[in-house]
């Protein structure tokens, strides 16, 4: 029997639990209606200093689609044989053998991961695997005949594909990894889930095909992974926040991103995002996978045998922050030892061209295109040219232990395009102030390397790392997020 004062006690507590709770959906739903915040072309900056402005749908709609879908260039197909993906990848470092164990201790892991078994058509499937009946991974037992990313620039986005490799590995004992993140079969064990949806070559492959269905093949597989995600015990243990999404390509998980938006991002940068789907705070930043072919340190041309000053190839943009390149263009286009041309360094026969004409320039620029970030980055830094960075919106990857300023010149776009003003900096820039920059590109590079198997440092192993600093924050605000939810569901009981 309960007394009276009992009684009222436990009425009260379900009078404020009702109140809690209506609070809750009410702010629920006005978040709701700023989400759409995302793919607008408004500065974040101006969103962020003017909320109200948020609010006003009208934003949203003035974006025309059709940027949205052909903002890439448009992904080129020709196939690259497993044999040569892997190859691609020399890192030019020797690896630190000592670090590297055969049984990576799950005790010891810094991560331990858990990996959505979903259908072969969330990835490798994609990939023109047939699964054998009842199997959902390839096996990594014999590596010709693993499933190979398609070759031109869907590989710039690729991060996916080996993130999804390396945590397949750490389960073959015949493979010799760093032990940074390890996957685990119990999900209640991990601190981190990750789901392997290759979305951006989902995107590539399939956002085109739109005209004759309901939607595209995209469209649908992001739906479906939705649906799958959000029932399972997984996602409502933590509402998605220790999920990890890789969704490298600036379009890709357009539509699923607003309903998982609590995840971890694996993303190139944030040009298309809200600060509230996206931030430093809970995503990764991870580098593209270069085009041209890394040099090895010992065959790194010096400062004397560089004789362009300044390279840029890239394409003309047309949209958004992209006419700085025009200006930069009428600018430089009659310096005799610039190279500047507008043109895809990427058609086949570029490529190898693009390398060579870095791998000659001291400085290599990175002018922002339709996108904060672009793949050049990550060729100028396999090439061991001088990064100059003009794009004041870029995010890089792994910046919290790296300081990019010791390998980077930063110029603001205002001042960029100040007539004398970029190529004053660069011939300012003599002959042992580059070299210190170029000896600790040739320190750095391999970092930027995506590898199978994985090595210390390299691409994959430094996300892993960062995702495991992310871990700490993370936990805390899931945490957090639990204090009254987890006290009302005692009462409750
Ligand atoms: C929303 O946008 C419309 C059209 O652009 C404008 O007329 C209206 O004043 C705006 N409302 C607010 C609250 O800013
Ligand atoms: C890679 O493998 C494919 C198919 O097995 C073969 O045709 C190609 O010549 C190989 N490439 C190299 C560079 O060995
Ligand atoms: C792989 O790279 C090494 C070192 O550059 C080279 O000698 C070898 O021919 C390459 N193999 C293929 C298949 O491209
Ligand atoms: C991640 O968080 C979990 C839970 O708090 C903790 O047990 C684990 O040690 C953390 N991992 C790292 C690398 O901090
Ligand atoms: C797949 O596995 C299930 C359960 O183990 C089994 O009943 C079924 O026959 C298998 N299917 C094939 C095609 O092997
Ligand atoms: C998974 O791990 C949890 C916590 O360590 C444990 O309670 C549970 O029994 C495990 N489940 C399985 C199937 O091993």
């Amino acid at each position: 029997m309960f007394s009276i004062s009992e009684k009222s006690i436990l009425s009260s507590r379900l009078l404020s639990f009702l109140i809690a709770f209506s609070m809750f959906l009410l702010i629920s739903s006005s978040l709701s209606l700023i989400e759409f915040e995302e793919n607008s072309f408004v500065p974040k900056s101006v969103l962020q200093l003017i909320p109200n402005l948020v609010s006003n749908a009208s934003v949203n709609n003035q974006i025309p689609n059709a940027i949205i879908v052909d903002a890439q260039e448009s992904p080129v197909k020709s196939p690259v044989f497993p044999n040569e993906t892997l190859n691609n990848t020399i890192s030019v470092d020797e690896p630190e053998e000592k670090h590297l164990t055969r049984k990576c201790d799950k005790t010891k892991a810094h991560l331990k991961v858990y990996m959505h078994d979903l259908p072969p058509k969330f990835h490798f499937g994609l990939l023109g695997w047939n699964a054998p009946a009842n199997q959902t991974w390839p096996s990594l037992t014999d590596r010709v005949k693993l499933p190979s990313y398609p070759g031109g620039l869907n590989l710039q986005h690729s991060t996916e594909y080996w993130l999804t490799l390396d945590l397949l590995s750490s389960s073959n004992k015949d493979i010799v990894r760093p032990c940074t993140a390890i996957r685990v079969e119990n999900s209640s064990e991990a601190d981190v889930i990750f789901v392997p949806f290759f979305s951006s070559l989902s995107y590539n492959r399939f956002s085109k095909h739109r005209q004759n269905r309901k939607g595209s093949g995209d469209k649908v597989l992001q739906e479906e992974l939705v649906n799958f995600l959000v029932k399972t015990k997984e996602w409502k243990r933590s509402r998605g926040k220790d999920h990890l999404i890789v969704a490298h390509h600036p379009n890709s998980m357009l539509i699923a991103r607003r309903k998982l938006g609590s995840c971890m991002f694996v993303l190139s940068d944030f040009g298309r995002y809200s600060s509230r789907i996206a931030n430093l705070k809970k995503d990764v930043i991870a580098p593209y996978k270069h085009m041209v072919r890394s040099i090895a340190a010992d065959n790194s041309p010096l400062f004397d045998e560089r004789p362009i000053l300044a390279y840029f190839q890239g394409a003309i943009y047309r949209k958004d922050g992209g006419a700085i390149r025009h200006e930069l263009y009428y600018l430089l286009k009659n310096e005799k030892d610039v190279h500047f041309t507008f043109g895809s360094a990427h058609q086949s026969t570029g490529v190898r061209e693009a390398g060579k004409g870095m791998a000659h320039s001291k400085f290599c620029l990175n002018i922002a295109g339709d996108t904060p970030s672009s793949n050049r980055l990550f060729d100028a830094i396999a090439t061991h040219c001088v990064p100059v960075i003009i794009s004041d919106e870029i995010e890089l990857p792994f910046e919290d232990v790296l300081d990019y300023s010791e390998f980077c010149v930063f110029v603001r776009a205002k001042d960029a395009v100040r007539k004398g003003h970029l190529l004053n900096i660069l011939r300012g820039i003599k002959n042992e102030r580059w070299s210190r920059m170029w000896e600790k590109l040739k320190e750095i590079s391999g970092r930027f390397e995506y590898e199978f198997p994985s090595r210390e440092n390299d691409a994959v192993d430094m996300i892993w790392q960062t995702v495991s600093r992310k871990n700490v924050s993370t936990r805390l605000s899931v945490h957090r997020k639990n204090r009254y939810t987890r006290s009302q569901f005692r009462l409750r009981m």
